[in-house]
């Protein structure tokens, strides 16, 4: 068997809004458009993605939230309806998915072993999260990779910034050293956006981009220093600087998605590829895409 490889990381935004303004059959709700740019942003990395060839999509959600360790999906199918509790009005979308068991397990092996409290999750009844399921439709609408995931385990609200950063990198690591073993060629998500204040009220009319932009000026400019580093590929900052940009724009790398990644592709000093920058309730979300071996043709 040949090593494994991580082909590519992706930083996957998973509003709901994005869902619902595609109008895709298996979403109840329909929207009349929205949110354009990030939409387009995620078409283009899709077919760049879909240029490379690979066998499962693994990715890291912050709306799985498990407060005694890492869990890991360890049933081969679900089939059920997701609704965002939130946003019930925009995302009621039925779900079909397959599982890859045998990674989801040795990276929870791996992980095990470098000390972290790991758990494969075996409920057959088990509603998978949005999160999840918005980053993977957005990635691959159509479903047909099966796909890991992550959950959150909060360290961050539970300890220190810091201590997330630590338990990240070592399931980052964990997560490349099982990839490798496993012969299998794997697409990271990480599931957040960048800052995370957001409105607390929603126009009558989701969709009504004229309604549409940043919470406030401090948060775009935490977005914009965060995206130059970046384009620069100065990755090992872009962790560094995250107990600051979490504690100031209340940012959703707070689970760990981001640092989980970068540290999976082994902290590399290499620019990802910016597709799309939006807002969504006045969130900053960013499309963003690494490749090791260069940004497909
Ligand atoms: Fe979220």
């Amino acid at each position: 068997m040949s090593e494994g490889t991580i082909v590519a990381g992706a930083l996957a935004p998973h509003p709901p809004h994005l869902v619902y303004a595609e109008n895709p059959p298996q979403n109840e709700p329909v929207a009349e458009c929205g949110w354009e740019t990030l939409r387009w942003g995620y078409e283009r990395m899709r077919r760049d993605l879909d240029a490379l060839a690979y066998d499962v999509l693994v990715v890291f959600s912050p709306h799985w939230q498990t407060y005694i360790g890492t869990h890991f999906l360890g049933v081969p199918h679900f089939q059920n309806k997701s609704v965002d509790p939130i946003f019930p009005n925009l995302f009621r979308y039925d779900y079909t998915l397959d599982v890859d068991v045998p990674l989801a397990e040795a990276i929870c092996e791996e992980a095990r072993d470098a000390g972290l409290v790991t758990k494969m999750m075996r409920n057959p009844d088990f509603r998978v999260d949005y999160g999840t399921i918005v980053s993977c439709h957005m990635v691959r609408p159509r479903w047909d990779k099966p796909i890991v995931s992550i959950s959150s385990c909060r360290s961050h609200a539970y300890y220190s910034t810091e201590v997330m950063q630590e338990q990240a990198i070592a399931l980052g690591q964990a997560t490349a050293r099982a990839i490798e073993r496993s012969g299998k060629r794997a697409v990271l998500l990480a599931s957040c956006s960048l800052s995370h204040r957001h409105f607390v009220t929603e126009s009558e009319l989701p969709e009504d981009m004229s309604k549409e932009h940043i919470t406030n000026h401090n948060q775009y400019l935490w977005d914009m220093r965060i995206i130059q580093m970046i384009k620069e590929g100065r990755t090992k900052e872009l962790i560094d600087v995250q107990p600051e940009f979490i504690s100031q724009a209340i940012t959703e790398t707070d689970s760990g998605a981001l640092t989980w990644m970068l540290a999976a592709l082994g902290m590399p000093q290499l620019a990802g590829e910016v597709y799309a920058y939006g807002t969504v309730i006045g969130t900053g979300n960013a499309v963003v895409g690494w490749y090791p071996k260069g940004v497909p043709a």
